[in-house]
């Protein structure tokens, strides 16, 4: 998958580069951020946002970009390839987070739009999935308006709470994106 840089209304989506380390483990040190997320550990090791940025230049983990606002880093979102390629099943699973000062203003609406406007018509007949725990109203409520509909319910161990917390799966098809996107 080709890296793009995407620009929206009011954000810049780029792949992450070596001086963006310090915010990223600022920010995915906060429970508040990482206790929603099933693949960053808590507490963030420090140094490991090097050796994740450094990974994604290498393209083995799908795409993963920063969200930016004004040249300041204040979040992140991601595709990353199914794990049931095996099995045909090919919808890649997108994922993000926000810096907590950031929450509230539209910017995942916005961000996650760019992203599947970019990503959609080059796969027509893809589907996108996504997970939030029960308890990620914020979430949830982004992945609604993006038009997801939920396909099933499930429990997944949060490495950061130390526990199994219910989760609710969610997917968006192409048709009902571009759909939505064509009416707007
Ligand atoms: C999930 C998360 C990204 C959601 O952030 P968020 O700020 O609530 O999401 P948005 O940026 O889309 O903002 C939504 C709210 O902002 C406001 N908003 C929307 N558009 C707006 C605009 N253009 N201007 C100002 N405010 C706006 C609204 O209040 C909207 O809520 P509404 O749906 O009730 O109208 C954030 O809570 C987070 O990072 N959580 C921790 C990590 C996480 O949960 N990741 C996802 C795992 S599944």
């Amino acid at each position: 998958m080709r890296s793009p840089i995407l620009r929206s209304k009011r954000l810049v989506l780029r792949m992450p580069q070596p001086q963006d380390a310090p915010a990223l483990e600022h920010y995915l040190s906060a429970y508040e951020v990482s206790s929603y997320l099933t693949e960053v550990p808590h507490p963030y090791p420090t140094g490991s946002a090097v050796d994740w940025i450094e990974r994604q230049h290498k393209g083995i983990s799908g795409l993963n970009l920063v969200i930016t606002l004004d040249s300041r880093l204040i979040g992140g979102i991601g595709l990353k390839p199914s794990s049931q390629r095996e099995l045909g099943l090919f919808a890649p699973s997108i994922g993000y987070w926000l810096a907590p000062p950031f929450w509230g203003k539209g910017f995942m609406q916005e961000a996650a739009r760019r992203l599947l406007d970019w990503y959609m018509p080059l796969e027509p007949t893809e589907r996108i999935s996504a997970a939030a725990y029960e308890d990620n109203k914020r979430s949830l409520k982004v992945l609604s308006g993006l038009g997801f509909c939920e396909v099933g319910r499930g429990v997944v161990y949060s490495p950061v709470r130390g526990i199994e917390v219910p989760r609710i799966e969610m997917e968006l098809t192409a048709d009902i994106y571009l759909g939505q996107s064509a009416a707007a």
